[in-house]
């Protein structure tokens, strides 16, 4: 009769261990009760890079890469894209539900009436050098804001999380588009109530003498269906490092600078800015089977291509792409698009992709698009960091509630030397040069 256990034999022994089998996992706890002597530690499970490792239970994101599939709360992405508005999408992210009417105005009204910065953290961000990375500036901004609400360290108490979650939400485009004027050397545009999430974004950031900020409102629904696309993306590098760091009670201030921190990692959130690198590289069309060549010869990997978790195309690009074209309609063609399309064109037919299940990800066309719109590169994970914050906040809320979680607190093998007597140190290029024989 089927059960839902798992037996284990230990052939070193010849034990037989049954463990039970819950969502289709087994617990890596229940793996310790394998042993050869009774003063073994226990055997665990070796997993660089959280390959096959469920770190935790969430109702957020869900993913079936191999269908290429990405639904938040149930809702498919494409739905999403379509139908709702950014700050809709983060309630439900956050919430769990759709908002009704009433919800959503609330919860719009009180992003917008949180959207100042303290002056002093505007001085202190005035503080970078002149060429500073937007990436560094946006980290330690979101970092330092925890000096300014130091009872977010009550992180168990469910009004306060509240409360930060309005600041870190309506916040982030402020501190993005601040770092954006201070490299481009244009003085701070203040957040202007009367605009939408993204419209006021686009004030903060391209406002210049004008006395009302007029988004384009192409441009402003192109970035708010770029901002849903980014919102969640369940346990990547960046919403682990949230939920490890949140997992030691930090407030969501310091949280959320270290998951900004991973996101930065260019095989992650800085992938689109490789991208255009990439793009820009190529040159022209004719030079793509070149690099195709060097990338099938590991010598180089093609920016944009391939997922963790998508071994199907990523249901994102498609939207990307198709926003990109309605965005070129403002701002003229970006002729690195076609050198994209291409490239893909020719990555799909061949087989050393096929084969990998390599398609392009998220990232392939949405630094085109960010070029188009006028974005230097550095700003492109600053502009994923935006949207990711209410992910990112989701996750952290989970972590906190969930019982069974911990202080995240990985486990290793150890291979290095076994005990040995401390050697003084005129001993010890004696003991080098043995070493060394
Ligand atoms: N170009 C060429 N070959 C690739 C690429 C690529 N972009 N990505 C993976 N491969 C190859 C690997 O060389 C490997 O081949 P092998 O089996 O012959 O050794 C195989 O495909 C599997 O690759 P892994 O590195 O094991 O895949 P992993 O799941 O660890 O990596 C990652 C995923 C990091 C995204 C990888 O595909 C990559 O480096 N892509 C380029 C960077 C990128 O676009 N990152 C953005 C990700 S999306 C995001 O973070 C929002």
């Amino acid at each position: 009769m089927a059960k839902d256990t798992l037996t284990i034999t230990d052939n070193r022994t010849g034990k037989t261990y049954e463990l039970p089998i819950e969502h289709d996992t087994i617990r890596a706890a229940d793996l310790r009760q394998i042993k050869v002597n009774s003063d073994d530690f226990g055997m665990m499970t070796y997993d660089p890079g959280y390959m096959n490792t469920a770190a935790c239970k969430s109702a957020i994101t869900y993913i079936d890469g191999d269908r290429g599939i990405l639904e938040y709360r149930g809702y498919p992405i494409d739905q999403l894209a379509e139908k709702a508005s950014f700050l809709e999408t983060a309630y439900l992210i956050l919430h769990g539900e759709l908002p009704d009417r009433g919800q959503l105005d609330e919860w719009t009204y009180q992003i917008t009436h949180h959207t100042m910065l303290n002056e002093n953290a505007k001085k202190f961000m005035d503080g970078f050098r002149y060429d500073a990375h937007p990436m560094g500036m946006f980290v330690s901004t979101v970092a330092a804001l925890s000096t300014f609400y130091p009872e977010s360290k009550s992180v168990f108490d469910a009004n306060v999380r509240r409360k930060q979650i309005f600041r870190l939400i309506a916040k982030v485009p402020t501190v993005a588009a601040f770092a954006y004027r201070h490299i481009t050397g244009m003085p701070f545009a203040y957040p202007d109530n009367d605009l939408s999430y993204t419209a006021n974004f686009l004030n903060m950031l391209f406002k210049r003498t004008e006395l009302k900020y007029q988004a384009n409102p192409i441009l402003e629904r192109a970035m708010d269906i770029l901002f849903i696309l980014h919102a969640d993306h369940e346990q990547n590098c960046s919403t682990s490092s949230m939920r490890m760091v949140g997992s030691a009670q930090t407030d969501p201030y310091c949280s959320l600078a270290a998951a900004a921190a991973a996101l930065y990692g260019p095989l992650h959130g800085g992938a689109n800015e490789a991208v255009l690198k990439m793009l820009n590289e190529i040159g022209s069309k004719a030079n793509i089977p070149a690099l195709i060549k060097r990338a099938k010869a590991g010598e180089v990997r093609l920016m944009g291509f391939g997922h963790r978790v998508y071994k199907n195309y990523d249901p994102r690009a498609r939207i990307v792409k198709k926003t990109a074209e309605e965005v070129f309609e403002v701002t003229g063609r970006n002729e690195l698009i076609d050198i994209a399309i291409e490239l893909e064109r020719i990555a799909l037919e061949d087989d050393y992709f096929i084969k990998r299940k390599l398609y392009p990800n998220v990232d392939f066309y949405s630094g085109i698009i960010y070029q188009a719109m006028g974005f230097p590169v550095e700003m492109f994970p600053v502009l994923f960091a935006i949207p990711r914050t209410a992910g990112w906040l989701a996750q952290w809320q989970e972590m906190l509630v969930d019982k069974d979680q911990k202080i995240g607190r990985p486990r290793q093998i150890y291979l290095g030397p076994t005990t040995r007597d401390f050697v003084p140190m005129e001993q010890r290029s004696l003991v080098v040069a043995k070493a060394e024989r």
